[in-house]
């Protein structure tokens, strides 16, 4: 066989294999063989549906126990979400997953950031099953009781904050809510005014509708035997204090600040990171852009997935943007269900 013929070959078969691993990761018999096949190579009895068991974290920061999701049900029409993804009766082509777009070159763009984008899925060094949710033996909740007092420590020290001066205009620090117990963070950008009065992010309208967002996705199992909740998910914004009149963070804003977030980052070692908006997005991939630019790619932020999405108050302001958002989503699970 010549060079030629012979790279030819070589690089049907890489593309056949990725297809393979693609359809592997999204086919539910396949899914449930490989929890059983792992739950036998790790001795742990697996459910039904091939999950091992699954305990989402509990309502609160103040204690990250875990609870076991419930067996999946088959999903019966919600009662009209609020957030409402377009439904595959009305629309088969919204839930398709499609494949994820070639990953853009890797960069390290700054000492303290290490934003990876990458262009070769083959280059990415891969997930272990211990940082995935219904991974054995309960991996995950461990990570997340671990990462509790670190985040409890940074909360108290944001709260405390006094070196941008919006200490001066807020009621109170917003540091995130939530748990590592999923792996999948959420950044916005800074707290409003409801969240400058309640001290938790996204409790105002734009709240609401990431709330619902997150719901949607558990509705209709984007990610099946991971329970996703405001509880399982970590909450977070770049800014921890409110800007006065809700105005953009200032770069020294986000310079003073950045640190709280990435010291949460890395106590939650997530598996994939949602940017919710441009300054969560400018920040962690150390890039300048536009979200519609940004959007659509899979990027790599340390050892975690990350994409890139509108923020919910946009979403708001232009409803029609909700379905970019849902493809963004169904991304996002299919990222996190792939290594
Ligand atoms: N917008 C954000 O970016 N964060 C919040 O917490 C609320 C609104």
């Amino acid at each position: 066989m010549s060079d030629d013929l012979r790279k030819e070959a070589a690089s049907v078969a890489q593309a056949l294999r990725r297809k393979l691993e693609r359809e592997r990761a999204l086919g539910s018999g396949e899914l449930v063989a490989a929890g059983v096949a792992r739950a036998r190579r790790e001795g742990i009895p697996a459910r039904s549906n091939g999950a091992v068991e699954h305990r989402g974290s509990a309502a609160s920061m103040q204690s990250p126990t875990v609870s076991r999701r419930p067996e999946p049900v088959s999903v019966t029409a919600v009662d009209s979400p609020a957030f409402e993804p377009p439904t595959p009766s009305t629309d088969p082509e919204a839930f398709t997953l499609s494949p994820p777009e070639p990953h853009v070159r890797a960069r390290k763009r700054s000492s303290h950031l290490t934003a990876v984008v990458e262009e070769e899925r083959d280059e990415l060094p891969p997930f272990t099953d211990d940082l995935h949710a219904s991974a054995l033996a309960g991996a995950r909740d461990r990570l997340a009781v671990e990462a509790f007092p670190v985040l409890e420590s940074v909360a108290a020290e944001a709260r405390a904050c006094t070196k941008c001066g919006l200490c001066t205009t807020r009621t109170q620090a917003v540091p995130g809510v939530g748990s590592a117990a999923s792996g999948i963070v959420f950044v916005g950008e800074a707290p409003g005014a409801d969240e400058d009065l309640r001290g938790e992010p996204f409790v105002g309208r734009a709240g609401e509708l990431l709330t619902r967002m997150i719901a949607a996705m558990d509705e209709k199992q984007l990610i099946p035997s991971v329970k996703l909740s405001r509880e399982t998910v970590y909450i977070a914004n770049v800014l921890k204090c409110r800007p006065p009149e809700n105005r953009n963070p200032l770069p020294h804003e986000i310079e003073s600040c950045s640190p709280y977030l990435l010291r949460q980052l890395e106590a939650l070692k997530p598996r994939i990171i949602c940017c919710l908006g441009k300054f969560a997005a400018e920040l962690l991939l150390q890039l300048k852009g536009t979200v519609s630019g940004m959007r659509g790619k899979t990027y790599r932020w340390r050892g975690a997935k990350l994409i890139v999405t509108y923020h919910p108050a946009y979403l708001l302001r232009s409803p029609s943007a909700k379905r970019p958002v849902w493809d963004d989503l169904q991304r996002l699970a299919q990222e996190y269900l792939t290594d």
